[in-house]
């Protein structure tokens, strides 16, 4: 099996490589622990290895999106947009089928290989009811799969904590789960997180502190928690 890595440093060895190829991978995560930054990082770096990205914002416009990582990180993406290797989309929030008709065309006519849909929480305005949300995300991570996309999707968590995690029907759908924390530790918060589960490859259970620095995520295997 082919694996895509997600050009984080010590995650990518935590899972074998990568994230196995055409599979969907939800990364999940309170507010502030990391969700948009790791999305950018996976087709940042997957541009710089030839691989074009479609980042797909529900929450933000996309605008705002690359100031706020121009901002913050050392790395060049309005160059990688510039030259066709990051596709930056906005979708109407409350039309589904928009949403992955735009995904089919940059598929198509761009090559993409990555996409990056950010979050996941806000789908569930397209739809009336938990059931037709399972259905309809279920033909979305469906379909991105028979495109030949590896698909990393964010879910807002209302917990920042391991012990106070709670589980949505979404991570059941899904391929691949990553759990982002913000760990309370005496006067100050962790950063770290855990593979909850990878079909198709084994993974390190163990959880990691990270960090996010100038040049992105950055797990640190050698700290223990
Ligand atoms: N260069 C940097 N150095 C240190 N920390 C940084 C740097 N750039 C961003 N951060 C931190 O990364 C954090 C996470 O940002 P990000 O927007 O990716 O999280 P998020 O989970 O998407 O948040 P939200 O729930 O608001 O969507 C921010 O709190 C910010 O302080
Ligand atoms: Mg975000």
């Amino acid at each position: 099996m082919k694996k895509i890595p997600l050009g984080i440093p010590g995650l990518d060895e935590m899972l074998g490589g990568g994230v196995p190829e055409n599979h969907s991978i939800l990364v999940c995560g309170g507010p502030g622990t990391g969700k948009t930054s790791f999305g950018m990082q996976y087709l940042y770096k997957g541009a710089l290895m030839g691989e074009k990205g479609a980042f797909i914002s529900l929450e933000q416009k996309s605008k705002r999106i690359v100031e706020d990582v121009q901002n913050a990180f050392s790395w060049n993406v309005e160059e990688e947009i510039e030259k066709g290797n990051l596709l930056m989309l906005d979708v109407d929030r409350y039309n589904f089928q928009n949403m992955i008709d735009l995904v089919q065309s940059s598929v198509m006519h761009h090559k993409v290989k990555r996409v990056v849909i950010d979050t996941i929480t806000m789908l569930r305005l397209f739809f009336r009811d938990d059931y037709e949300f399972r259905k309809g995300l279920f033909n979305l991570l469906d379909f991105l799969s028979s495109i030949n996309v590896t698909t990393i999707a964010t879910v807002e968590k209302p917990y920042s904590v391991r012990e106070e995690a709670v589980f949505g029907l979404e991570e059941f759908i899904a391929d691949g789960v990553i759990m982002l924390y913000n760990m309370p530790k005496k006067n100050q918060r962790i950063r770290a997180l855990e593979v909850l589960k990878m079909r198709g490859t084994d993974h390190s259970k163990s959880i990691y502190p990270f960090q996010i620095a100038s040049d992105g995520l950055n797990v640190l295997l050698e700290e223990v928690l």
